[in-house]
């Protein structure tokens, strides 16, 4: 014998493939052949019978509004919507023209210039910082600012003023 292995010839090796695909195939067959083969359909089944036997496993219920909504998740919430405090919002979009007076605006700690200001009420104010009063830009000109946060603005402003 020279050489390894069992294949010698071309024959064999035909014959060696041959096996090699239909081995596989066949032990596949037999095992679902002995998985399955007890369980042969009856062609006289009732169509109730299909049902319950192919039916899924689990299934989604939807409650009708029985359930409480999700609680809103607080602490996020609190969180995006904390108001910055009026001395934040004051360097943030007003210290820009009021730190310097620039353009006409009465400058932040000038006692003299926000005490006519000032005698117009607070109102008049917060209402000229939120929707814009001749050369004051509404909000500062930042339109993310809220109302109260505005206010807080004027409010620090006027505090500084007086
Ligand atoms: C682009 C420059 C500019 C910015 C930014 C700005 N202001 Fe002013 N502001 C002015 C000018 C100019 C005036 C004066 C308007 C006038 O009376 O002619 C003024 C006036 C005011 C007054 C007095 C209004 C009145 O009725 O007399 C208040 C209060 C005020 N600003 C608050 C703020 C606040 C709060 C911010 C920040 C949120 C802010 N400003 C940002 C330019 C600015």
């Amino acid at each position: 014998m020279s050489g390894e292995g069992f294949i010698k010839t071309p024959k064999q090796l035909i014959i060696a493939g041959a096996l090699a695909l239909v081995t596989p195939v066949a032990i596949a067959m037999l095992g679902a052949h002995l998985v399955t083969g007890s369980k042969r359909i009856d062609p006289n089944e009732s169509p109730a019978s299909v049902e319950q036997r192919i039916r899924p496993i689990g299934e989604l219920v939807k409650s009708e509004g029985t359930a409480p909504p999700p609680a809103a998740a607080p602490a996020v919430a609190a969180v995006a919507t904390k108001p910055r405090s009026g001395e934040e919002v004051y360097q943030l979009a007003c210290a820009a023209c009021h730190g310097a007076g620039v353009a006409g605006a009465p400058k932040t700690g000038d006692k003299a210039a926000w005490a006519p200001r000032i005698a117009q009420g607070v109102a008049t104010l917060y209402k000229h910082s939120i929707e814009g009063f001749k050369g004051m830009p509404a909000r500062g000109g930042n339109s993310s600012l809220t109302d109260d946060e505005v206010k807080a603005a004027v409010d620090y402003q006027v505090a500084q003023s007086k």
